[in-house]
This record gives structure tokens, sequence and C-alpha cells, in this order.
């Protein structure tokens, strides 16, 4: 954790930008009569049109913006990735992608490069995106890297009815809006945001949808009666939903940093798992940098295969990142690559390393797999599998 009195300083355009986002929350709390959940405060934080953190322009992936993630740091994350997906478009007669949050585009086209390689392309590769200027960035990335595949690149708002094919999600639900809670003493506060002069404070109060009254009973059950904050992703539940409502024939691939249930409610991790990132800096105070942060929460993979099942998909596989990246035969690819060029395989084994070492991303990420109207198992998914666990 790094206290925010390091955090760089942001130059002046940055600054300005940043108030016009405050500026703007400030008013969104006083039409609201004076407090905001923090999922909405956070929601205009990531995507408050033309201001929020992933609706501006400024350059967030990478190692130039504020965090790096598996298809930045390697192109073999996504080939391995397309590998499994060719084992699920061998049961499907129509195969389709549909990505959700693609980010710099990176991964859409690398996948796209690999099934083209491996004559299993798929007839469409949906896009569904977030924020309008990543949609512009990336359509700008894969006309330049794959110009012949790009008309099978299509950005939608919602997802198509009757879909068939592989869905992706790839660092896409840590960075949808939490709710968060405060448990003290066996009773439950919602932690909300309100004005403090020209600042913002934390303030307690009732919790704001019926809803969270059900899971804060579930939570409480779990963590005892102790002081514990701790967050709730019913956007995320509420996405596992719409999926289900629209997927007839495939499986979806959710790719995050997160935890089984009994690992989320952890005593150890009683504040909570929201961070935010500036430039490369991980920090934990959120009501600063509006709109120049990041800010994501891990992921509760129980809570979301539970919403699968509810919503009648089937839960087929759930592994570390490593387990996954092994099993789809990352170390076979990189080997083939380079087979004779000795600088690309001390690169490729740097970036192996990163996203299979357990001290790296190898553990903390999870890949839980989501399938309907598969007539045969998937054997790669279930490679070291950890479905025991949700
Ligand atoms: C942390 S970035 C990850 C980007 C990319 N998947 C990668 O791995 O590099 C999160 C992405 O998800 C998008 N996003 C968040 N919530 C979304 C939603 N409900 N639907 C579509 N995109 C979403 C953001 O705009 C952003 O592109």
């Amino acid at each position: 954790m790094t206290l925010t009195s390091t955090l760089p300083a942001p130059d002046t355009a940055a600054q300005q930008h940043s108030e016009q986002l405050l500026n703007h929350i400030k008013q969104k709390i006083t039409d609201a009569g004076g407090k905001l959940t923090f999922a909405e405060y956070m929601n205009l934080c990531l995507y408050a049109p033309g201001l929020g953190y992933y609706s501006a322009g400024s350059y967030k992936l990478g190692k130039h913006g504020d965090f790096t993630t598996a298809p930045e740091i390697s192109s073999l994350f996504s080939r391995t990735l397309a590998c499994h997906i060719k084992d699920v478009f061998q049961q499907l007669e129509q195969k389709n992608i549909l990505e959700f949050g693609a980010g710099s585009g990176k991964m859409a086209a690398d996948i796209l490069q690999k099934l083209e390689a491996d004559h299993c392309l798929p007839e469409h590769y949906y896009i569904i995106e977030a924020s309008a200027d990543l949609r512009q960035r990336q359509a700008v990335a894969i006309k330049k890297h794959i110009p012949h595949l790009f008309d099978r690149v299509e950005w939608l708002e919602i997802i198509p009815e009757n879909f068939s094919g592989v869905i992706l999600a790839n660092e896409v639900c840590d960075a949808m809006p939490v709710h968060c809670l405060h448990f003290n003493n066996g009773k439950v506060n919602e932690l909300h945001i309100e004005n403090k002069g020209s600042m913002l404070q934390w303030c307690e109060g009732e919790l704001s949808q019926p809803l969270l009254a059900d899971l804060a009973a579930e939570i409480q059950s779990v963590i005892g009666n102790i002081d514990y904050t701790t967050e709730v992703n019913l956007a995320a539940e509420a996405w596992i939903a719409s999926l289900a409502d629209n997927l007839k024939c495939g499986a979806i691939f959710v790719i995050d940093y997160g935890y089984d249930q009994k690992n989320y409610y952890h005593p150890q991790r009683d504040k909570g798992t929201l961070m935010c990132y500036y430039q490369h800096q991980g920090h934990d105070n959120p009501l600063i940098l509006q709109g120049l942060q990041d800010m994501t929460a891990h992921v509760n993979f129980t809570s979301l295969a539970q919403s699968a099942i509810d919503n009648g998909l089937e839960v087929v596989g759930f592994q570390s990142q490593a387990d996954f990246l092994l099993a789809g035969g990352i170390l076979e690819l990189s080997s083939s690559d380079s087979d004779t060029d000795e600088w690309l395989m001390l690169q490729q084994a740097n970036e192996i390393k990163q996203l299979t070492l357990p001290s790296e991303m190898g553990e903390n990420f999870k890949v839980l797999t989501l399938g309907r109207n598969l007539e045969q198992v998937l054997p790669r998914v279930l490679l070291a599998d950890r479905r025991y666990s949700l």
C-alpha cells in the first residue's frame, strides 16, 4: 500500500480536469439530497461521460498509463485464450466472440490473429465497451494491426439475443461500481459520500436497496460480529444474469483478480478490497484524483458463480490464471515462437513469469468458466479445477 502523500502530482491540465469532475460530482450529491452511495460515486469517477477515468481521453493501460493488464504484458496471454476458445468452437455451429471492456483492443487483435493462423476465425468479433473514448481507440488499434479482419469486428451496445459463441471479460468485473458496507457489532450500514467544503467525505447511512439487506445478512453470517468493511458488486451479478438471458450456446470466460467467498471475507480483509491506481502506484483513497485514477475492487467469484447457477448457466471450471494458461498451452506456444530466436525466448520467459508466477499474476487472478448447452466437457478448464472452493 502506498501513502497518498507519495503519489506524483498531476499537471495543471489534469488537475483542472479532475476539479471539473469533482464539481460535477458535488452537484450530483446536492441534487440527490446530500449523499450518493459509493457505487454511484465510483460510477461517476470512472464513467461520467467525457469526464470519468475511462470515459475521458487519457491513456490508462500499459507502462505509460496507470496499470498493466495481462493482454498488455504479452500476446501469449490472448493467444493462449484463443486455444481455449477453439475448444468451445469445436462444439458450436455458429462461432462468435463477444468481448466486454476491450481496453486498448490488443486482446481482440491478438486473438483474431491466432484464430486466423489456426483456420478457426469467428463469424463476428463483437465488443461491448462502456467507454466511448476506448471504443474509438480500439477501432484505431484493430484497424492498424489487422486491417484485413477489421470488418469482422463490430461494436454493440447490448448483447445480441440468442448468442452462440464465447464471451470474454478480462479485468472488467473489477471495474464495475461497488456498494460498500460497514458491519459493526451485528449492525450494518452502507457507506456513502457527502460534500465537505471543497472536498468529499465518507458517511454512514441506511442500506440503499432491499437486495443489499439479504446480502448483508449472508455476509454477516460469514464474518461474525466483528468490525468489518467490504464491497458488494451488484452490477457484476446483474451482468451475469444478462449474459445468461442471452447466451443460447457456448462459454463465458471471466478473468479477474479475486477470491472465493471464504477468502473474500477473510478476517484479515476487514478493510475491504477497494484499491486505486495512479501512475502504477496503488493506494486506498478513492476520494482524491477524481477522473485521474483507476478504482477497483476484487471479485467475489462465489457470488458470480451463484448468479450464474441461479440464471441457468453451468459453472464448468474455476482455475488460477496460471493453471488456465498452462492448460491452454502457453509454454508450447512460446517454444514454437522462439525456436530460433534467443532474444524472443528470454523476453517470453519473462512475460510467462509475470502471467503465471504466484507472486505475480498467476495466483491472484482466477478464471471462472461458465457454459450453456455444451455437449462435451472442456478438458483444459478441468486442470487443477477449484470449483470445490466456491
Ligand atoms: C481494467 S480495464 C480492462 C481492459 C481490458 N479488458 C484489458 O484487460 O486490458 C476495464 C475495461 O472494462 C470496461 N467496462 C467496465 N464495465 C463495463 C461494462 N459493464 N460493459 C462493458 N465494458 C465495461 C472499461 O471501460 C474498460 O475498458
